[in-house]
């Protein structure tokens, strides 16, 4: 496994939130500050409690002598969810005054991210973090690119800001369903190609010095297809080197994998971050198990996506068939 960027200190942060704009039907842009978060990387992600601020914390169900615990706590039946929820690091800029600005892109899907969408300027949230190991930065490849699907274009942020740092030049693949549902902003000047040709359409990547391809499964903006599918095209016709080439990833696992066999054909690194169902967030729980090759009799071991990932090396994955 590679030594990618992590942290081992991490705590409970209140968090004040001072935007949360709708980017489309879906999506929402939420901006925190706090008054003090450890240091962060890009692909690391934090727990946020989706529950009102002052709201009893879980307790433990009282086990009867006879019978099975009969939930009835008030917090098991609100609509709050009882388990933090695992959102990606959007960008991180850290103020003169101290303060740490935190940002999350979300995707309204059930309870959790409803009470997300509904928070208002001034509201307080507890964060747990940062979590995960996150991207590392390849001092060797000069090149990036970024390909990102859905939600999963919100750690890509954040990363693209960190190459830039590090001088390198990025290219970002977005992709949605629609254009309607694309978590970014366009721009009207610059519109999406329709062929694989990056230009600076979006906002996003643009103000991180980033080009950018759209696509999109109904051809709505952009290229009409899959973000692997674009990838691959511009990857075809791309008159740069694959050896000054780094990838890295983040979205719905099909999308990972079709990348993933794209790069080790053409040879190029590959970083996946994967999103799993997770419940604790820090190895604790057992239940994010990800499938990696091993030097084990069956020839693969089991790692967990919170505390060894979220991002993993595409060559080290095991994909179930
Ligand atoms: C490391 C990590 C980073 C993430 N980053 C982001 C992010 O930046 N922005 C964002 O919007 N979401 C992100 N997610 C997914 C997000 O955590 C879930 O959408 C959220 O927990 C859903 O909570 P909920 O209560 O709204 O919906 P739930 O009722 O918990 O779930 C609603 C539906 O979404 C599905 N779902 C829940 N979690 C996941 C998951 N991890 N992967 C696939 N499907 C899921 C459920 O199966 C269900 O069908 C991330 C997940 C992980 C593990
Ligand atoms: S979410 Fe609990 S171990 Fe990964």
């Amino acid at each position: 496994m590679s030594d990618r960027a992590t942290s081992r200190l991490r705590g409970i942060y209140q968090a004040h939130v001072t935007a949360n704009d709708r980017i489309c039907p879906e999506h929402y842009r939420l901006r925190l500050v706090l008054s003090q978060f450890p240091p962060s990387a890009p692909g690391q992600f934090v727990n946020i409690r989706c529950a009102r601020a002052g709201a009893p914390a879980p307790a433990e169900l009282p086990w009867p002598r006879a019978g099975l615990p009969r939930p009835g706590q008030p917090e098991l039946l609100r609509r709050e969810p009882l388990l933090r929820r695992p959102f990606s690091l959007a960008g991180r800029r850290d103020r003169a005054d101290g303060a740490i600005e935190l940002e999350i892109v979300h995707r309204v899907v059930g309870p959790g991210t409803d009470f997300l969408a509904a928070l208002e300027t001034g509201a307080v949230v507890e964060v747990l973090g940062p979590l995960g190991r996150g991207f590392s930065v390849l001092p060797a490849r000069p090149r990036a690119a970024l390909v990102g699907g859905g939600v999963g274009i919100a750690p890509l942020l954040y990363l693209a800001g960190a190459l830039r740092d590090a001088d390198k030049r990025i290219v970002a693949f977005a992709g949605a369903r629609s254009a309607r549902l694309l978590p970014l902003r366009l721009n009207t000047e610059e519109p999406p190609a329709r062929q694989p040709r990056p230009n600076m359409c979006a906002q996003e990547f643009a103000a991180r010095g980033a080009a950018a391809v759209i696509a999109t499964d109904d051809g709505s903006a952009g290229v009409a297809g899959l973000v692997h599918e674009a990838f691959q095209q511009w990857l075809q016709r791309t008159e740069q080197p694959a050896e000054a080439l780094a990838v890295y990833a983040c979205g719905p696992e099909a999308m990972l994998r079709a990348l993933a066999d794209i790069c080790t054909t053409a040879g190029i690194p590959c970083q996946l971050a994967l999103e799993r169902h997770m419940a604790c967030g820090m190895g604790t729980c057992q239940g994010c198990a990800v499938k990696v090759k091993a030097d084990t009799p069956a020839g693969w071991a089991f790692r967990l996506a919170c505390k060894d990932g979220p991002v993993f090396d595409a060559d080290e994955l095991v994909w179930e068939s």
